[in-house]
């Protein structure tokens, strides 16, 4: 069969998986650089198409969201996550979607915003002046603490430590699960696949027992904003609860721990990180802030307010936001901008790494600007800048990562200024699938 785009082929296509594999990135800019818009990988077993313009990554998440699947990379990764809002397809997916979406619209989920306020008051007050701290650890720390807040509520506390290993655990497993022969390595040499099989049955017990105690306690819940598992549980002694079938409560818990950690965890780095070594954007977020809270503890009402705040975590959504997203092709797709059809059976990859720094959308791409999102281009095309994914299966939790990271941003920066350790240069950005610093980020913080 012809070809359907320019791409490496033969010895180069075998060293260009194997490096997509130990790290997209500098993958992802050499296939635009020397392809163009539309990539075509394709070997023996592989059929896999790059998208690097916006317009024909709109027409693929959006205009053929009920055409496609997450590809078969999501499906390896039901093995250890789950079956949930993130793996499942089709019919099951549109069901489970349709049932959460009320979860986790903004007005919903306003009252979780104190436990992000409070985890941040925590952290700011664990530092101390000139003493450079992990931010990456500290992040880590701070967005698992507010995300099982927000999900899980007071009852999360006696399993804090034991969440918190399973889903370092779990992070750590990815690799193995990404790796396209991991199904037929694990069917050759069983043990490969029985350390995810494992965890997944720990998860399975951690869960149960938080499920447990969440529906024992419904009738008698206390101080504290409904979190996300006590409103799905609610109703379940009169047969009312949104969901109430056991093991898809536990494998949704799972799955949505799982999506909202790391990735709330590293967009928080990031973006310390590019205040750190942009003073002149520091300095306007830090008036901001001051001029909105006047040294009072955020209230969900002001964060509207916060402008500058949020469009720092926009532009570091768009440097180092996220590497692709992927879809699996079940029908023959058109794809008008590019002027081919991309037949069943291909896997494609919407690449945001490229699309987020492409000079065309975005002038001097290597700039961290927040300004850029103040007053948006209105020539840029919809899908230019799409970190949270698109179409029917856009990011859930998009609300709940951007209130839970600008009420954080905005209470660490009412006390300090993180510097950058004197002589220190920018971290570079690594990928497996999440972009995350490719070594320790340190910073200084400075009281005000
Ligand atoms: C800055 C933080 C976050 C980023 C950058 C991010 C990004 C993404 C992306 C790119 C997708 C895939 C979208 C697609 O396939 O079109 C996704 C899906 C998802 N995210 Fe997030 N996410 C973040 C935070 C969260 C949080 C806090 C939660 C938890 C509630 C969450 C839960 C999910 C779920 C459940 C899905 C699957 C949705 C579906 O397939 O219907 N995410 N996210």
């Amino acid at each position: 069969m012809a070809r359907l785009a320019p791409g490496p082929s033969g010895l180069k296509l075998a060293r260009t998986l194997r490096a997509m594999l130990a790290d997209p990135l500098p993958v992802l800019d050499e296939l635009q650089a020397t392809y163009g818009d539309v990539v075509e990988l394709r070997g023996p077993g592989v059929r896999l198409v790059v998208l690097n313009h916006p317009a024909d990554i709109e027409q693929l998440l959006v205009g053929h969201a009920r055409s496609t699947s997450k590809g078969s990379s999501v499906a390896r990764m039901t093995r250890g996550m789950g079956r949930n809002l993130f793996t499942l397809e089709g019919e099951a997916h549109a069901e489970r979607r349709r049932l959460l979406t009320p979860i986790f619209r903004p007005r919903d989920i306003a009252p979780q915003a104190r436990w992000s306020r409070e985890r941040a008051e925590a952290t700011a007050a664990s530092w101390r002046e000139g003493e450079p701290i992990d931010v990456g650890a500290q992040m880590d720390e701070l967005a698992l603490n507010a995300m099982a807040r927000a999900l899980l509520g007071r009852d999360y506390d006696d399993e804090a430590a034991v969440l918190a290993g399973l889903v370092h655990e779990a992070v750590a497993a990815t690799p193995t699960l990404l790796d396209p022969a991991f199904p037929l390595k694990a069917r050759l040499w069983p043990p490969h696949g029985r350390g995810i099989d494992a965890l997944a049955r720990r998860w399975d017990a951690v869960c149960d027992t938080l499920i447990e105690r969440a529906m024992a306690e419904e009738h008698a819940r206390g101080e504290g904003p409904p979190d996300v598992l006590h409103q799905l549980l609610a109703g379940h002694r009169s047969g009312t609860a949104l969901l109430d079938d056991q093991q898809s409560l536990r494998e949704e818990l799972r799955g949505l721990l799982l999506s909202a950690h790391e990735t709330t965890a590293l967009a928080l780095t990031w973006t310390l990180h590019n205040l750190a070594r942009n003073a002149e954007a520091r300095a306007r977020l830090t008036d901001e802030v001051d001029e909105v809270t006047d040294g009072a503890a955020l209230r969900v009402d002001q964060l509207g307010e916060l402008r500058y705040t949020r469009a720092a975590l926009e532009e570091t959504l768009r440097t180092h936001g996220g590497t692709f997203v992927p879809r699996g092709a079940e029908t023959d797709l058109p794809l008008e901008h590019a002027g081919i059809t991309v037949p069943a059976g291909t896997e494609l990859l919407a690449s945001m790494w490229t699309v987020h720094r492409d000079p065309r959308w975005w002038p001097e791409p290597d700039q961290w600007r927040p300004e850029r999102f103040l007053e948006p281009d209105p020539a840029r095309p919809r899908f230019a800048w799409f970190p949270f994914g698109g179409g029917r299966r856009t990011c859930i939790g998009m609300h709940l990562a951007l209130q839970s990271a600008v009420i954080v941003l905005a209470q660490l920066h009412q006390r300090w200024r993180l510097d950058a350790v004197a002589g220190d240069q920018a971290v570079e950005p690594t990928s497996n699938v999440l972009v995350r610093p490719s070594r320790t980020v340190e910073l200084v913080p400075i009281a005000r």
